[in-house]
């Protein structure tokens, strides 16, 4: 289908565009659309990557941590399980090369499979990180995620990204750029207000 070819399925209108070679589906609620061009072209801030990590997966808690994000209003725009690779955990640690506990977290974070969860919101990293609370399990304030369901500095339940720039890093290593879903919410409108065109 070209770009300007477009069927008609039902209630929902799909197209191609043109040389990106992603699907565009456009709905009641607005479009939906398969993959990005690069994540660099991204808006810097509103995105970042949550690795659900062996201990949420083996305790049965997947669930629960992301009915929480999704409770607190955050968008979901790609979502699977894996097992992380040797690179990809080196990756996403590199940060922590020479602490003490390195070598024991690539065992951790490779020890069952995890599940990597994109999001969106305005200022996704802080607005998660608390959500999460502190990275040591027993001290997270009560009503955080680490706080209900954990006790431990290293299985913590939850890696998130804390900055926008690593964010955009750490989206790189975990997702293709085909794996990541633009899509408009029915209901995006009542979790911020869009009337001055912003989010609010
Ligand atoms: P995370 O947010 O994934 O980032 C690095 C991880 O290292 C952290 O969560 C914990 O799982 C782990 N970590 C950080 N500090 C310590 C520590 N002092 N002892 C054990 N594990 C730690």
């Amino acid at each position: 289908m070209s770009g300007s070819e477009c069927c008609i399925r039902g209630p929902y209108f799909f197209g191609k565009n043109e040389g990106q070679g992603y699907e565009v589906l456009s709905n009641a609620f607005g479009v939906c659309r398969r993959g990005i061009d690069d994540f660099d072209s991204m808006f810097l801030g509103s995105h970042e990557v949550d690795v659900l990590k062996p201990d949420a997966v083996q305790r049965g808690h997947v669930g629960e941590i992301i009915s929480r994000l999704e409770r607190k209003g955050l968008k979901i725009v790609g979502l699977k399980m894996i097992q992380v690779s040797e690179e990809e955990a080196r990756a996403l640690y590199a940060v922590h090369q020479g602490e003490h506990f390195y070598e024991p977290l690539l065992r951790f974070i490779r020890s069952s499979p995890v599940v990597v969860a994109a999001v969106e919101a305005k200022e996704a990293c802080a607005v998660v990180r608390r959500l999460l609370g502190a990275t040591n399990s027993a001290e997270a304030e009560p009503g955080t995620i680490r706080g209900d369901l954990g006790l431990s500095h290293r299985f913590n339940l939850v890696h998130a990204s804390d900055s926008p720039e690593t964010a955009r890093k750490e989206l790189a290593i975990f997702f293709r750029t085909d794996e990541y879903l633009t899509y408009d919410r029915a209901l995006e409108g009542w979790v911020y207000d869009y009337s001055t065109g912003e989010p609010i």
